[in-house]
């Protein structure tokens, strides 16, 4: 599942056509409990799911999956050169990096010659508007160019969740300053079947504007 749109890989075939995923070493970036990757190595692909939160690796370890999983910073892959066929992220790691080149270099890094890399992040334009599901969440009520990062605090003053907001551009520019071929960037759109709500995305919203951009990019 590419976002809370309801957008997956089967309708999607982001990652190409899943008969062609069979064999495939895949490395799911940000993985939380590894839904990605569950689902990967039901195709028949090789995943490894990586995290920086070993409480998040818990619960995918808790679940099951017939793949490894690796307690690491994206930024920081813990991998040898040219080690995967393709790499995917929804919604992990990149959003929450401040300098998230570090992490798509590394990715880069990572993946074969003609690998391919698909992640998804909230929609840049979102972080204008409110991040609630209801009318309010309508209005813009802050800077589309504002970088400066939403940062949580508990009461010693440490930052506990912290979100960098990059503009469609930056991301762009990001993916092609770090060496990929950028050959779609997809914003699905809210279907009517998906009734639910889900922190700030919501059927009222998410049929005005989009709420998540899947990029899919190219190692050349
Ligand atoms: C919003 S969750 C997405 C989890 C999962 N992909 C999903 O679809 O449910 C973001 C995940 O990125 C992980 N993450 C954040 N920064 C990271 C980093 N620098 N390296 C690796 N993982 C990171 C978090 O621990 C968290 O599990």
């Amino acid at each position: 599942m590419w976002g809370p749109e309801g957008l997956d890989e089967v309708k999607a075939e982001l990652l190409g056509p899943p008969e062609e995923l069979k064999g495939r070493d895949v490395l799911e970036l940000g993985a939380g409990a590894a839904q990605c990757s569950r689902w990967l190595a039901g195709q028949g692909a090789r995943p490894v799911a990586l995290d920086i939160s070993h409480r998040q690796l818990q619960h995918a370890l808790r679940i099951g999956g017939p793949f490894p999983l690796v307690c690491a910073d994206a930024g920081a892959l813990p991998f040898a050169d040219a080690s995967f066929d393709l790499a995917c992220s929804a919604y992990g790691a990149l959003p929450f990096v401040a300098d998230p080149r570090l992490v798509l270099r590394e990715v880069r890094r990572v993946l074969r010659p003609g690998g391919r890399l698909v992640f998804s992040v909230t929609h840049p334009i979102r972080w204008a508007f409110p991040d609630e599901p209801g009318p309010e969440g309508l209005s813009v009520a802050a800077s589309y160019f504002d970088r400066t990062p939403y940062v949580e605090q508990d009461d010693a003053g440490h930052a506990v969740y912290v979100e960098h907001h990059r503009t469609l551009g930056d991301r762009v520019r990001d993916v092609v300053a770090s060496g990929f071929r950028l050959v779609d960037l997809v914003e699905p759109e809210w279907p009517a079947w998906n009734t639910s709500e889900w922190g700030g995305w919501s059927p009222l919203r998410g049929n005005l504007i989009p709420g998540t951009a899947v990029f899919v990019c190219v190692r050349d």
